[in-house]
């Protein structure tokens, strides 16, 4: 896999996702990259309000936007990313434009 190849934006400066766990959904993020060793392939990094904030925790990859995502969600998208650019369509509220 190649360094630094896709970036996670968390909103977490927005209020309505902070209120709705968006610092656990970063730190859950942090650990389940940490613990696939995947560390160079995933830049975190903090994001503003994604104007979705109905649809909290909000958080994007690749050209997706996810909401409503869970703690148990952290892992399947990291492993999910890793290997493919298509979206997980249970979390997806739209693409990015
Ligand atoms: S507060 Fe997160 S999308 Fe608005």
């Amino acid at each position: 896999m190649s360094s630094c190849s896709k970036t996670l934006l968390v909103c977490v400066k927005g209020k309505a996702c902070s209120r709705r766990d968006s610092v656990e959904l970063l730190k859950g993020l942090k650990k389940a990259i940490g613990k696939r060793g995947l560390d160079d392939f995933y830049q975190i990094k903090k994001a503003k309000c994604f104007g979705l904030c109905k649809y909290g925790p909000i958080m994007s990859i690749d050209d997706s936007i996810y909401g409503g995502v869970r703690k148990d969600d952290y892992k399947k998208i990291v492993k999910w990313h890793a290997k493919n650019t298509k979206p997980i369509k249970r979390l997806l509220i739209t693409k990015k434009k």
